[in-house]
């Protein structure tokens, strides 16, 4: 399995000073920078889009940036996206009338892709992409809102597409994204996640630091 991987999600972050807290939370430990896009339309809330993320760049952050769309159509967005700083775009197959061809701009972009599972999002739907793919996202929560409680039939879906990308690559990041804590990381990462996205868990605390060292503790 891959190395695992602590991804804080900027939604939580205080926007008014987001540089500064990017850089916090990298210096306290964090391995890559999660940064979720919404549109108002695929999903009921707004933020922010690629002049935020050229920002950070501009600012001085260096880290892996992990782009979640939340956006609907997506096409249009990519290419922006990898201009100014990306390096893993990741979309929602139901936001994308043809995921291949979405797949395949991201990749002819530069930057690696990946598919985002929702809650009742079948499996099927890497039937012909999983092979493709650098990362598949699972929500563990409904997409939209920070600070909402794991689902817990994520744990089954984790266990399910770990034996598929092991069956066929497995440098094929998994990653969750929703209600991830210190007191269930360690049994996310059993069930075969290698990559862990927390936006309130880390952003909410006084110190990233503490919670981010608690959470490798839980996964090492
Ligand atoms: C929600 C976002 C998540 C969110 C997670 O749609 O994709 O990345 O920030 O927040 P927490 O960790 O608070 O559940
Ligand atoms: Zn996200």
């Amino acid at each position: 399995m891959n190395d695992p991987w602590i991804a804080p999600s900027i939604l939580a972050a205080d926007f008014a000073r987001l540089g500064d807290e990017v850089a916090s939370v990298l210096e306290a430990g964090a391995d890559i920078i999660h940064f979720d896009v919404m549109d108002n339309h695929y999903v009921p809330n707004l933020t922010v889009g690629p002049m935020v993320l050229s920002a950070l760049r501009k600012f001085g952050i260096k880290s892996m940036m992990d782009v979640h769309l939340m956006v609907k159509p997506v096409d249009r967005l990519i290419g922006d996206f990898v201009e100014a700083g990306a390096d893993m775009i990741t979309f929602h197959p139901e936001a994308s009338d043809h995921v291949d061809r979405s797949l395949s701009l991201i990749k002819s972009s530069g930057a690696k892709c990946g598919l985002v599972l929702n809650p009742a999002t079948p499996l099927s739907v890497l039937d012909y992409t999983l092979e493709g793919l650098d990362m598949v996202l699972v929500m563990s929560i409904n997409p939209g809102f920070g600070g909402q409680t794991f689902l817990p039939m994520t744990y089954q879906k984790i266990e399910a597409i770990r034996q598929r990308i092991d069956a066929v690559n497995p440098s094929i990041r998994l990653e969750v994204d929703g209600g991830v804590k210190i007191d269930n990381i360690g049994a996310i990462k059993a069930a075969g996640a290698d990559t862990f996205v927390a936006g309130t868990a880390i952003f909410g605390a006084d110190e990233y630091g503490a919670v981010i060292s608690a959470m490798r503790q839980a996964i090492d």
